[in-house]
């Protein structure tokens, strides 16, 4: 499978990327292509909402979200990687999944496989509750088929995560596609 990974945390080095390393790590053993796109360091801004696109054609902003959209047309599998930000995904990640908005049919019609690697300081049961629940709507709203979810709970810095069970999670998820 081809699989794209929007990786939404701004550190390059931090737990969401022990996570993604790990699920790529598996990905491959198990003989699929894994392509990570920092997109926090791409070029990429916040939907307007002109809908300009009729929700499905070009949009007026020309920035990196083309290239974004090029590869998830043509891939089998999304992952969805961020840290826990205020209890959702990071912002950058956010201004990935409304810039959808240009291409949505497209995307629903791709019924890719999809999955969500995150990493959060608290360790509380209702840690993920709410990012669950937008992944999981969005999961069904765009015909996305969910093939898994790593929810680091308490893994607060890069230390915390590496001993952790969660990178093992994170490649198994990988392993098992
Ligand atoms: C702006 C910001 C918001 C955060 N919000 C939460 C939160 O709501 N709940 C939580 O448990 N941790 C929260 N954290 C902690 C991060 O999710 C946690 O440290 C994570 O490991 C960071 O991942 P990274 O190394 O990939 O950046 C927040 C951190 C930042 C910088």
């Amino acid at each position: 499978m081809k699989i794209v990974v929007l990786m939404g945390s701004p550190n390059k080095n931090g737990s969401t990327a022990i996570l993604v390393d790990s699920f790529v790590q598996g990905a491959a053993e198990a003989g699929h292509n894994c392509e990570v796109i920092d997109i926090c360091r791409a070029d990429i801004h916040p939907c307007t909402g002109c809908v300009r696109c009729g929700y499905e054609g070009p949009c007026v902003q020309k920035d990196d979200v083309e290239v974004i959209r090029g590869k998830l047309l043509s891939a089998d599998m999304v992952v969805f990687a961020t840290p826990l930000y205020y209890y959702g995904m990071t912002a950058q990640l956010k201004a990935v999944v409304d810039r959808f908005c240009a291409y949505n049919s497209s995307l629903n019609g791709r019924h890719l496989k999809s999955a969500l690697l995150t990493v959060a300081w608290n360790a509380d049961d209702w840690t993920f509750e709410a990012l669950t629940a937008h992944y999981k709507t969005l999961v069904r709203y765009i015909h996305f088929e969910d093939m898994g979810m790593v929810l680091g709970y308490g893994c607060g810095t890069p230390a915390m995560t590496k001993r952790s069970k969660y990178p093992q999670e994170a490649f198994q998820l990988g392993r098992s596609l």
